[in-house]
């Protein structure tokens, strides 16, 4: 059957590179999975949306809505054999379906391009506090702690500065190629993630708060779901997998024919929730030892964590450990967003390895700029009514991500050939059957649920 495709996708199925087995490919989708979503959104959302009534629906929408998309994305991607766009039209093709079918991919591209430029400006405020944390946050007080963020945000120079080496660091590890760069790159990351996030486990269970943690995360309280929950807990289940950009597909197309693509979206699911929720509850176990509240939003992590880490025991080695877990997250999660934008250019404009990663890095690093100077310099330049920082982040996850989600479902639900997804799949009757009701009905029913709510609601 791949054989068929190769004269759409002539750069390709022969030289196509492939992780080196399947735990290789588990570790560099989780790698791209895991990232500022999990240790920075997750824990603050969790906070600011009623605690164990977020984390119970964000788990629900994780398995209903987020897995069944992440499986259809691999499936493309390896079906496809090609880049985030190619493996649309190939896919289409082979079911005969109409050539609109194979476009969709563009929605995606699109979409990681605005995430790529604003991902790597707070991938340089992780950074920056990563070198604070390094120097130590004692003696910090209330007052500087929050002034801390907003006098870097109010400095140009200091954020076009790592927002370039944070470029500069996720570019040169793609531009190092698929097995030799990017799998490398989270081989070690990855792990050393885990091994400092289960360090960070131990400290707070000894020396924080964590049964109000664990109380905060995890005891049952229904009556505070509401629709902003809701809403909230599908776009995080959309965001920490990175669904709807092409990302799983790209790596999808490197995996070899024989994984079995179900179970490995299963792990890649459960590492990703595991990380969220270990995170969040060293997040909090130390927050609350030290009496600081929960909801502080956005600002959790870089304004209220560092007072903590202030006044607490051995708070500078914690400290410092926990930032670099942040950029190890976050460095694996741009590099899969530089993966995706940089196979589209090598892939169907049949440009170099090296050169496609260039042209992406330096056009996501100008864009980054624009979005560093809406902080400061440009903070009254807005676009229907949103500095360019948000705009980017409003366009791609309220707009763009879903509307690609559902074209996603819609295409694998109904469109492409059911021996097809099936040949692919090779799963058990019973499950097949579970995954095609969520494909077919209650991922696109969820997706529209979050469009209608999204334009009613005031954002
Ligand atoms: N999932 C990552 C996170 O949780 C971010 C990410 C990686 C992403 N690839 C993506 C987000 C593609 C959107 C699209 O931080």
């Amino acid at each position: 059957m791949q054989a068929t495709f190769q004269n759409s996708t002539s750069a390709g199925v022969l030289t196509r590179n492939h992780w080196t087995n399947r735990w290789a490919f588990i570790l560099v989708t989780a790698g791209s999975a895991v990232g500022l979503g999990n240790i920075w959104r997750f824990p603050y959302m969790t906070g600011t949306q009623g605690g164990s009534a977020f984390v119970l629906v964000y788990l629900v929408c994780l398995l209903a809505v987020g897995l069944s998309l992440l499986i259809a994305e691999i499936l493309l991607g390896r079906r496809g054999r090609a880049d985030g766009v190619s493996s649309f039209a190939n896919v289409a093709q082979a079911s005969k379906a109409h050539p609109f079918w194979g476009k969709i991919g563009w929605i995606g591209v699109i979409s990681v391009f605005c995430i790529l430029s604003f991902y790597t400006v707070v991938g340089g405020w992780i950074m920056e506090y990563m070198v604070r944390a390094g120097i130590g946050f004692q003696g910090l007080t209330p007052d500087q702690a929050s002034t801390g963020f907003e006098s870097l945000l109010a400095s140009p120079g200091t954020l076009i500065t790592w927002h370039t080496v944070f470029v500069a660091m996720t570019g040169g590890v793609v531009m190092l190629g698929v097995t030799s760069g990017i799998e490398r790159a989270n081989r070690f990351m990855m792990p050393a993630l885990l091994f400092i996030l289960i360090g960070l486990l131990i400290y707070s269970i000894f020396s924080a708060d964590m049964p109000s943690a664990w109380k905060f995360m995890f005891h049952f309280s229904p009556e505070k779901i509401d629709r902003s929950v809701i809403l909230s807990a599908l776009g995080q289940a959309f965001f920490t997998l990175g669904l709807g950009n092409g990302t799983m597909i790209v790596y999808g197309s490197y995996l070899k024919s024989e994984t079995d693509i179900a179970r490995s979206a299963l792990y890649v699911v459960v590492l990703d929730t595991l990380i969220a929720i270990m995170a969040s509850l060293v997040i909090f176990a130390i927050v609350f030892a030290q009496n600081l509240p929960p909801g502080a939003g956005p600002g959790l992590l870089l304004g209220t964590l560092p007072l903590a880490f202030a006044s607490m025991p051995a708070g500078h080695f914690i400290g410092f450990a926990f930032f670099v877990l942040v950029v190890f997250a976050a460095w694996t999660s741009a590099i899969s967003i530089c993966e995706t934008l940089s196979a589209v250019l090598i892939e169907r404009f049949k440009l170099a390895r090296k050169k496609a990663v260039a042209l992406v890095s330096v056009s996501a690093w100008i864009v980054g700029i624009g979005a560093c100077l809406s902080f400061n310099n440009w903070s009254e330049l807005k676009i229907l009514d949103l500095g360019i920082f948000d705009l980017l982040d409003s366009l791609s996850s309220k707009v763009l991500m879903p509307l690609s989600g559902l074209m996603i479902a819609i295409f694998c639900g109904w469109i492409v050939k059911r021996e097809l997804l099936q040949d692919e799949l090779k799963l058990s009757r019973t499950v097949y059957r579970v995954w095609e009701v969520a494909i077919k009905w209650i991922a696109p029913l969820a997706i529209i649920a979050i469009f209608i709510n999204i334009f009613t609601i005031k954002t």
